[in-house]
């Protein structure tokens, strides 16, 4: 059973789970602040699930791609979405400031170490 690491949380989640969904089960969320109200409600189009990931997932959708390819995302950032991206494997899911949490050059608002926890 693959491990999620999120915000000092490590859980164990279900492979083929969403990020989104796997946090939910725990009661956490990829959301800052309003945003866990005002959103899609995991349709890939608003974008406010973004988040840094590092680990074994599925490929980026379609929906997923278009959405992370305008502001105020930027493609550059390689963001993806926790409502359409797949665990794959062990992941490590940083979040980042901002209402879409698309502020990378900002402290995160998760400090997860991606690269010490995921090997
Ligand atoms: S919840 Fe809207 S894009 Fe993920």
């Amino acid at each position: 059973m693959p491990q999620l690491l999120f915000n000092q949380h490590i859980l164990q989640v279900e492979q083929g789970m969403t990020i989104k969904d796997a946090l939910a089960l725990h009661g956490l969320t990829p959301h800052n602040g309003a945003s866990d109200t005002f959103n899609c409600r995991g349709l890939g189009t608003c974008g406010t699930c973004a988040v840094a990931v590092k680990g074994k997932t599925s490929k980026p959708t379609t929906v997923e791609k278009w959405r992370l390819s305008f502001p105020p995302h930027k493609p550059e950032n390689s963001l993806r979405l926790a409502c359409q991206c797949k665990i794959m494997g062990n992941v490590a899911v940083t979040k980042y400031a901002g209402f879409w949490g698309q502020l990378v050059d900002m402290a995160p608002e998760t400090n997860t170490d991606l690269d010490a926890k995921t090997g």
